[in-house]
């Protein structure tokens, strides 16, 4: 529904204007019409036209009130700014010109071949006859320009552009009818200029709208490019949230990227507003560096064709010749080291672990926490896992395409007292062969069988390592959802004919207990993720054989009223110290010198996304609105944060704690989070393709410095 709303509004805007300028034309030529006939006949036309018009304002003024009803973020942009654009001039029209045209036809009345007489060429020409209609007309480009181009967050700066626009162009038609209505008002009818000149200042007026088109193209392509080395702190954009501006640490004034790139690279000295003290280089927030590790594990990183259940080969590139690499268990506690080794993935990897608040340090974001590991090099991660659950580790270095190609693997972490349990990880992703894509899971594209004694309890850990939702299904057998991004639900129920929809790079733990008789995991017809392949999915039974249940259908799991309430350590009524406002939209645009439909973070790509800034403590609200046609499943690194309401509605089952929280289309999250885990933290899409065409932001602490860079000269691409 929210998108029918959407792709109808995106169509009407530019209709809207068509009506408006035909309408605007009509009113301008009525006084160079001949004789009154004509001009009757020009009017009625006039009327006509501006019905149409009338009805298709009337219809995106419905359409706005639709969106608003998703919720103020909604329709706040196109309310602010764009509703007095079209309904103060479609009033003055209805006031002043309507009447003045009602007028003129009546007096029009008559001898049809009669020529208009300086009196009805004066009434033809009036600019409060005129004016309203043409600068409706304005309105409603400007308006369909908003709709084209959504700004995110009206701010005064765009409002008075728009505005100012809109003035000087009314004002400038005002001033031209003038004009021509004291020559129309001469005895001596004006010489009216030929068609062909007509046509020809037309044409000279396109071309001008034309190569300025073109010069803005060019220009901004070329603007959008990013420098060759910056600062992924050094956003133009800083948002305190409503709280007090926090030294941002990069010694480089606010107005940063562009002035940052002359300067020299940033030093704890530079700390402005430095109240609350000195800055740290995030290379010090490093997990313990002493002691001798519980676990140690290696990962190597190779290219390999690998082979998939089908026997299909795909190109991929792997940790351990593996693809998914291989599951990473510790147990809750554990000090964990991973050395990570390049041999020969020519852009560089690193580790990042995926919804694990980690250390600063370790959290492998190259160009912000790291140099990307080039090939022949190695580095080493060390950190206590705290978190039991089930979480993922994938290359945070051009990660779009590491990602999809298989540097990923599971990493589960043991709660501290182990449960007997059967323990199946799930990995949902898909490889591109060829032109196609296939679903897998893991690396099996097939029905997999695996034998699971009756009465035995099972968990399938769910993971969802593709860009786009997944969708599961358990048919066979009553099951619960135990845990949502690693953290267990409070007093969770048995569901049947339900189906879970995963966000990119989230997760769900799936319970039950095996019954006689097969159970089947799949996936529901049309799910998206593996619409191609109805055969995937597992098949448990006793001796591995039987009958393959069909994938259950039925409604979509819903964490906001699953389980019972929980004690948490914030609400929704608590005082927050910072609260942000994240639209997430898509306009056409360029990143990096290339034209694409952007994704965007109130309005903008990176590095023109805000920089969230907090100090240590903070307690923070987030709201995310999506307006977009696609799920945005964000992601904020170091941090798990608490969903306090879904579209207005409070979460009234267990306290649900997210670190991957999927944003559908015309939906809108509250979210909290404790800002306990200092450094600079990414916040992005894990749509990949989105934050590579720079769907991406930052969380900065106060203070908070990094002496990395992005950018073509370093080499580092998280993206
Ligand atoms: Cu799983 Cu920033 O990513
Ligand atoms: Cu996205």
């Amino acid at each position: 529904m929210f998108e029918a709303v959407l792709g109808v509004g995106t169509l009407i805007a530019p209709a809207l204007f068509l009506a408006w300028w035909f309408a605007g034309y009509l009113a301008g030529r009525l006084a160079f019409r001949h004789t009154r006939g004509r001009l009757r006949l020009g009017a009625r036309v006039l009327f006509a036209v501006l019905g149409l018009a009338g009805l298709l304002t009337a219809a995106e003024l419905f359409l706005v009130g639709q969106l608003w009803s998703y919720g103020w973020l909604f329709a706040k942009d196109r309310v602010m700014l764009g509703m007095p654009l079209l309904v103060l001039p479609a009033s003055a029209m209805l006031l002043l010109s309507v009447p003045r045209l009602w007028r003129l036809t009546r007096g029009a009345a008559g001898d049809r071949k009669a020529p208009q007489d300086a009196g009805s060429r004066s009434g033809a020409s009036d600019p409060l006859l005129v004016v309203p209609v043409q600068a409706t007309a304005v309105g409603a480009a400007l308006f369909a320009y908003i709709t084209w181009f959504p700004p995110g967050l009206p701010s005064p700066a765009p409002a008075l552009t728009l505005w100012g626009v809109f003035a000087v162009t009314t004002a400038a038609l005002w001033v031209r009818q003038r004009r021509r209505c004291w020559k129309m008002s001469q005895p001596e009818a004006p010489v009216v200029p030929r068609l062909g000149l007509r046509l020809l200042r037309t044409g000279a007026f396109a071309l001008v709208i034309c190569v300025g088109f073109a010069a803005w193209f060019t220009y901004s392509m070329q603007a959008s490019a990013l420098p060759d080395r910056f600062s992924m702190m050094a956003h133009e954009n800083v948002d305190y949230g409503g709280g007090p501006e926090v030294g941002h640490g990069s010694g480089y004034p606010h107005g940063g990227m562009r002035a940052a790139h002359a300067h020299e690279h940033g030093h704890g000295d530079h700390t402005r507003h430095s109240g609350h003290g000195s800055s740290v280089n995030l290379t010090e927030l490093t997990g313990p560096r002493e002691g001798e590790p519980d676990r140690r594990f290696t990962l190597t990183a190779q290219e390999t064709r690998i082979q998939l259940s089908s026997g299909k080969t795909v190109e991929a590139w792997t940790f351990d010749g593996k693809a998914p690499g291989p599951e990473l268990r510790v147990r809750q506690g554990d000090l964990v080291e991973v050395m990570l080794v390049n041999e020969g993935i020519e852009d560089g990897v690193t580790l990042h672990w995926h919804g694990i608040d980690v250390p600063n340090a370790e959290d492998g974001v190259a160009g912000l926490t790291q140099d990307a590991v080039r090939p022949g090099e190695r580095h080493t991660y060390r950190f206590r896992a705290e978190q039991a659950g089930t979480y993922w580790y994938h290359s945070h270095q051009v990660s779009s395409e590491q990602v999809r190609k298989g540097l990923f693997g599971a990493f589960i972490v043991e709660p501290r007292e182990p449960k007997d349990v059967r323990e199946i990880t799930v990995l949902a992703h898909s490889w591109e062969n060829g032109d196609d894509r296939v679903a897998t899971i893991g690396a099996s594209d097939t029905l997999e069988r695996r034998a699971i004694a009756p009465g035995t309890p099972v968990r399938l850990r769910l993971i969802n390592t593709d860009s786009y939702p997944a969708t599961f299904s358990l048919a066979g057998v009553p099951f619960k959802v135990a845990a949502i991004d690693g953290t267990e639900l409070n007093a969770p129920t048995d569901l049947t004919d339900t189906h879970l929809k995963l966000a990119a790079g989230g997760r769900y733990d799936v319970t039950f207990t095996m019954p006689g008789k097969p159970v089947r995991l799949g996936v529901p017809e049309g799910a998206g993720f593996a619409g191609e392949n109805p055969d995937l999915g597992l098949l448990l039974s006793s001796d591995g054989k039987g009958d393959v249940p069909a994938p259950a259908g039925g409604p979509e799991f819903d964490p906001a009223s699953y389980g019972e309430p929980g004690p948490t350590p914030f609400g929704r009524s608590s005082d927050f110290d910072r609260e942000f406002q994240v639209v997430l939209d898509t306009r056409p645009g360029f990143y990096d010198g290339t034209f694409y439909m952007l994704w965007t973070i109130n309005g903008e790509v990176f590095p023109d996304t805000p920089m969230r800034m907090v100090r240590e403590g903070d307690l923070v609200k987030t709201t995310f609105v999506n307006r977009s046609f696609m799920d945005h499943p964000m992601h904020l690194h170091g941090h798990h944060v608490l969903v306090l309401s879904r579209n207005g509605e409070p979460v009234s089952g267990s306290p649900w704690w997210a670190d991957t929280l999927n944003v559908a289309p015309g939906e809108s999250y509250e979210v909290a989070f404790r800002a306990d885990n200092p450094g600079i933290w990414m916040d992005h899409c894990h749509n990949l393709d989105h934050a590579a065409q720079g769907m991406t932001m930052h969380l900065g602490y106060e203070g908070v410095t990094t002496p990395f860079e992005v950018g073509e000269e370093t080499g580092n691409r998280p993206e």
